[in-house]
């Protein structure tokens, strides 16, 4: 895309793919739609995926998979154990991160157990740059600690930053001499960290987290399950590897790491997962964890045509136009948004677009989880779902009040190669009709609240009935438009 110039257009993301399997999708009616949200509780996981238009909750296992990939699920050895295709996965693992050890998994959570099971002692803090949802379940499981020492740029929603996804060194120097050596597990480093925006973190900075941990004898475990977009940015974003081959990058991130774990729902775009190491030691120390939990250390609980489509899927990686395409259409849409007023995270990061709740809903309190209430009405506006990664998406705090996020975001996500620009300028347009009618939205409260991870299954209700007056002022101002 980037070498395309055209006479009007500055940055139009040109496809370099072309669509042959398409599936057929519906918008249903407003009150339908109404319904539809009603019978979810008013949490955008329980919707039927039938009564969705343009399904933008996640990338995790819903990017579109290359015809290759599609070629190479064709010719898997099912064996229980030993069989044919998990030696070419693991072939594509170590030639793609120039790691030795590999251990299969069915999703990137599971890596997440065997690696808190093995390295969280109660008590134990593990700092991050920031915390992933199952991460932090999973720590916080074996008595551990999460803390986030990102840098004030991380949070700040609107800021000049590149690289908002960095580690505070100061803040990582000044833990690890306050706490010692002894209360660490690891350091984490996410790619494209998720939480606060898809934001990537600078090979910089992961190479200079590694030389301190190897200095003090702390080991560094790398969340790479968005690699693909993190990697776009460091090959466009930093300098001294505007250069450098994908491949090569990939190589220099992964010798920042001890263990690195990915969801093959992301990297890779298929279903599964695994955990790479370059020393036996650590795969001696998480190996037998593979069996007990997820299957035979040569499936590890995923299918066979899962990973012989993740293989392929890694190779791919490499090529700068897969890489490329999420996050210039994630600014495509951005700009989009941009241009009804509507306040998005910048810059765009990559995995989607991301409204910032707290200045759409500003007269919705925290309490009232105004990025919930924002999906719902995104998605009885337009029949787009979206995540909640706000308050809701934290659990409370030891004594029961809530845990007010730190950022407030509806992300609309974008999987890879699925949607078309004109999907993303009618969610846009949408979108910035509502922005225009943002008082009618109210807050929501919980009827059923699990306590772990209560965003996924949870039920919510609106405070007051504004999904009343939305619907009329849909009505008044589109008729009878779907
Ligand atoms: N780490 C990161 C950074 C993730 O984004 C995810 C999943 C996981 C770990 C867990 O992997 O789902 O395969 O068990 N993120 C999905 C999302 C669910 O929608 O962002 P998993």
């Amino acid at each position: 895309m980037s070498k395309i110039k055209l006479s009007h257009y500055k940055d139009l993301p040109i496809e370099m793919h072309k669509v042959r399997t398409v599936q057929k999708l519906t918008l249903l009616p407003i009150d339908e739609r109404v319904k539809a949200i009603e019978g979810a509780g008013f949490n955008s996981f329980l919707l039927r995926n039938k009564d969705v238009f343009l399904d933008m909750l996640t990338d995790s296992g819903t990017n579109a998979m290359s015809d290759l990939q599609i070629a190479a699920m064709m010719r898997p050895d099912d064996a229980y154990s030993g069989s044919e295709t998990f030696y070419r996965l693991e072939k594509s693992v170590q030639d793609f991160f120039g790691t030795k050890f590999f251990l299969p998994t069915h999703q990137g959570r599971a890596c997440e157990n065997i690696i808190a099971q093995v390295y969280v002692k109660p008590g134990q803090i593990t700092p991050m740059n920031y915390h992933f949802t199952t991460t932090k379940a999973h720590i916080s499981a074996r008595g551990g600690i999460v803390d986030e020492i990102y840098s004030e740029e991380a949070i700040n929603i609107n800021s000049e930053c590149n690289f908002k996804g960095d580690i505070d060194m100061g803040k990582l120097k000044a833990l690890v001499a306050k706490e010692g050596v002894e209360k660490i597990s690891f350091v984490r480093i996410e790619l494209g960290t998720n939480l606060i925006g898809g934001q990537p973190i600078s090979l910089k900075n992961m190479k200079e987290i590694k030389k301190f941990c190897v200095e003090k004898g702390l080991m560094v475990v790398m969340d790479v399950s968005l690699l693909a977009d993190n990697l776009y940015f460091i090959k466009t974003k930093e300098k001294e590897y505007q250069n450098m081959e994908i491949g090569a990058i990939v190589r220099e991130i992964a010798k920042c790491g001890d263990i690195l774990y990915f969801s093959a729902r992301k990297l890779g775009c298929a279903r599964g997962g695994g955990i790479a190491m370059f020393e036996e030691k650590y795969f001696m120390h998480m190996r037998d964890l593979v069996p007990f939990y997820e299957g035979f250390i040569t499936y590890g609980g995923m299918s066979t045509r899962e990973m012989e489509a993740i293989a392929v899927g890694l190779e791919e990686t490499l090529d700068f136009e897969m890489i490329n395409q999420g996050p210039e259409f994630i600014a495509a849409f951005g700009k989009e948004l941009q241009s009804f007023g509507v306040p998005i995270v910048t810059p765009v990061g990559g995995l989607g677009c991301h409204i910032d709740a707290r200045a759409f809903l500003d007269h919705v309190p925290s309490g009232e989880y105004p990025a919930a209430s924002l999906i719902a009405a995104i998605y009885i506006t337009c029949g787009c779902r979206g995540m909640e990664r706000g308050t809701v998406s934290e659990d409370r705090n030891p004594d029961g009040t809530d845990h007010i996020a730190s950022v407030e975001l509806v992300r609309l996500a974008l999987p890879r190669r699925v949607f078309t620009l004109s999907q993303i300028k009618f969610a846009a347009d949408r979108i910035g009709w509502l922005y225009k009618n943002r008082k009618l939205i109210g807050g929501l409260e919980f009827t059923e609240e699990p306590k772990v991870l209560r965003f996924f299954v949870g039920r919510l209700a609106p405070k007051t009935p504004w999904t009343e007056k939305l619907v009329k002022k849909f009505k008044e101002d589109f008729g009878d438009s779907l």
